[in-house]
């Protein structure tokens, strides 16, 4: 599907940011894995965690759609039931990396995990590494790719130092870590998001962190009260970025997740000379065992380029796309380093940006780790294809309303992966 955007006045007003993607497949994962019944509030009703609910319920948990909420009926830590097919992902990523977390400690039981043509293209062999050391068997293709079968085994503590910066692969491993013998531990050279963590502590699950040492000892249950999901601040980063640079725009952005490790967005933005006024959390001691919700209030400003470097890449990697649009509209010289892990998302997020950027009129360079961009105060406009990314799809979206010319976007439809109301909230803001 095509869409064209276009230059077109401010936007203007208070929009509920959609529910965060990274806490609805936690939310869902977790409430399979205990044996209440487990209510979610909020839960985002998107492609990707919809593949979540499906993932769960084939695994045997029951799920009711009621109309405030969404009722888990999980299996238990221990009791995760045979699929009658492979286990379709989609195109969502953290599923397929935090699944097999949970499966390889199902002592007895295989299950084979497939996606879409994407999920295809992206490395396994990151979390079946540190599972295999504990003990679990996990066969890939090639080694690397989806479909993978995981046969669960008895599984072994571990001491494991992340070897890139990933909250999906740190979150397998610490939910491998509650179904091992002895304590796991998990070693984060560089900080990334901390739901995983945070869910376990309200989970009543022992775990630590100590540094950057994160520590969980095994569970015989999981003790998940009602659950509620906050807003996106990934998504609601898109609604920023058309803020910032749509001359007259003031929006508020409403119930936002504002955990330390999810804003760095933000943080640049204010870096960069953006008015964004709002309590984003500070780096707290210790593992919290809630998630802070936060009003977040932005409004068009001139930007100044920045320079993102590597430890602040975790905390805005799915909006890095977003700094390299806003560069295009900044004084000076704006630059991301330490990003190579773009090039395993949905798409190559390096190349697809800097070629996407480029055919709207942006002066920009790929680097091996990130991107250069020379702010021209603006962009031509023209046409942009998604290559089948909802981030993609948005930025070329955010694209064209802040263009002189405005954007077509190839392949609008990815956006439903993260955000299917984007377009309506977009035109809410600008009626
Ligand atoms: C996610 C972690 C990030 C992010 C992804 C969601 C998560 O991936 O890009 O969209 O929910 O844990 P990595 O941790 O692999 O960088």
């Amino acid at each position: 599907m095509n869409v064209r955007f276009a230059p077109d006045g401010p936007l203007r007003g208070t929009i509920a940011v959609p529910a965060d993607k990274s806490l609805s497949h936690r939310a869902a994962l977790m409430a399979a894995m205990t044996d209440e019944p487990v209510p979610i509030t909020g839960y985002l009703d998107a492609a990707d965690t919809n593949s979540t609910l499906d993932a769960v319920a084939a695994l045997g948990a029951l799920v009711e759609r009621r109309a405030e909420s969404l009722v888990v009926r999980g299996v238990g830590l221990r009791a995760a039931a045979p699929a009658a097919a492979p286990i379709d992902v989609g195109n969502a990523g953290t599923l397929m990396r935090l699944l097999p977390g949970w499966l390889a400690g199902q002592d007895g039981g295989s299950w084979t995990v497939d996606g879409d043509a994407s999920i295809r293209r992206r490395p396994v062999d990151r979390v079946a590494a540190p599972l295999a050391e504990m003990g679990a068997r996990i066969a890939a293709r090639d080694g690397r790719f989806p479909p993978f079968t995981i046969t669960g085994s008895p599984l072994a503590g571990i001491e494991y130092e992340l070897p890139v910066a990933s909250a999906q692969v740190k979150s397998c491993v610490l939910l491998a870590g509650l179904l091992a013998s002895g304590p796991t531990t998990v070693v984060e050279p560089i900080p990334t998001r901390d739901h995983t963590e945070r869910m376990f502590a309200a989970a009543g699950v022992r775990i630590a962190r100590d540094g950057d040492r994160i520590t969980v000892a095994a569970q015989d249950e999981l003790e998940l009260g009602p659950l509620h999901v906050p807003g996106d601040p990934s998504s609601a980063a898109f609604i920023a970025a058309a803020a910032v640079l749509v001359p007259r725009s003031r929006i508020v952005l409403d119930g936002m997740a504002a955990n330390w490790t999810r804003t760095g967005f933000f943080r640049i933005l204010q870096r960069m000379g953006a008015v964004v006024v709002g309590p984003l959390e500070e780096r707290p001691d210790g593992i919290p065992d809630s998630e802070p919700v936060a009003e977040i209030d932005v409004a068009h400003g001139p930007l100044v380029g920045t320079t993102v470097e590597p430890e602040e890449v975790p905390l805005a990697i799915d909006e890095l796309p977003l700094v390299a649009l806003l560069g295009c509209f900044a004084e000076g010289t704006t630059i991301v380093r330490g990003a190579q892990e773009l090039r395993f998302k949905e798409s190559d997020r390096i190349a697809a940006v800097v070629d996407g950027l480029r055919g709207l009129g942006a002066t920009i360079e790929a680097t091996e780790d990130g991107f250069v961009v020379e702010g021209d105060r603006g962009l031509r406009g023209g046409t942009i294809d998604a290559h089948g990314d909802h981030r993609l799809a948005m930025l070329g979206a955010v694209a064209g309303i802040a263009s002189r010319e405005g954007v077509e976007v190839v392949g609008m439809e990815a956006a439903a992966v993260s955000y299917p109301g984007f377009e309506a909230d977009i035109a809410a803001l600008r009626s």
